[in-house]
């Protein structure tokens, strides 16, 4: 990998600042100092440091985002902030992108990766990643939407969902919970729609066997950790 490459995904600036910082003669690689941001190093191997920084080399970043509503799941758009105009820069330089979208007014559980093979197989219809939704819905829920849910929904074009979760608690006329397997285009709103209910509000609180962590405000991002990352990798080596 090149130096420069490697010292920019690690969040010291652009490729241009990861230069500047190996012409100043601030970078070593084991111990001497190497000018050229050309070179190519090993960064498992190799140990890098930016001045008293030893770099930790990690080849793909995985991060969970509680979405704010407003701003739009894609890499860059000409009207709308992005995911990844929250993101800090080194993740910018390290090409993170959102796995799958949420629309632009959901908010909730969205995963950024780096790792193509990861979104992959995460968005691939036959490993039926479950997502989990918590809608405002303007009418109540009852038993017949419920059965509905579990048969398989018929969306406005014809398509028929696979069999869905619904679960409402009876104290709440306007909330309800939704599982579903598969990701189509506005799928929970187009599910509801086909049953005469709006949807209101929308949040995805599960995805792939990850939870929200509710800790994180609208906006806010952290990397997953070793148990999270656990949980995605075990569910996606299964066939
Ligand atoms: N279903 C929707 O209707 N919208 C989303 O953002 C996600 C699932």
């Amino acid at each position: 990998m090149r130096l420069d490459k490697l010292i920019a995904n690690c969040g010291f600036g652009s490729r241009k600042e990861a230069k500047a910082l190996c012409k100043k003669g601030l970078v070593t690689v084991d111990g001497v100092v190497v000018r050229r941001s050309e070179a190519h190093i090993d960064p498992e191997c190799n140990r890098v440091c930016v001045g008293e920084h030893v770099i930790e080399y990690e080849k793909y970043s995985y991060l969970m985002m509680n979405k704010p509503a407003g701003v739009i799941s894609a890499t860059f758009d000409e009207e709308h902030q992005t995911v990844v105009d929250l993101l800090e820069e080194r993740y910018i330089y390290a090409n993170v992108f959102p796995v799958g979208r949420l629309d632009l007014d959901t908010t909730g559980l969205l995963i950024l990766s780096n790792d193509g093979g990861f979104a992959h197989r995460a968005l691939s219809p036959k490993k039926k990643v479950a997502k989990i939704y918590h809608a405002r819905v303007d009418k109540p829920i009852t038993d017949s939407e419920i059965k509905a849910f579990g048969e398989g929904v018929t969306l406005d074009d014809g398509y028929k969902c696979l069999p869905a979760k619904l679960e409402a608690p009876e104290d709440f006329d306007d909330f309800a919970k939704v599982e579903i397997y598969e990701g189509k285009y506005h799928q929970v709103k187009r599910m509801f729609a086909a049953l005469g209910i709006r949807v209101i509000s929308l949040k995805r609180v599960e995805f792939a066997g990850l939870t929200l962590d509710e800790g994180l405000a609208p906006g806010d991002y952290r990397r997953l950790n070793e148990d999270e990352l656990k949980i995605i990798s075990n569910l996606l080596s299964k066939d």
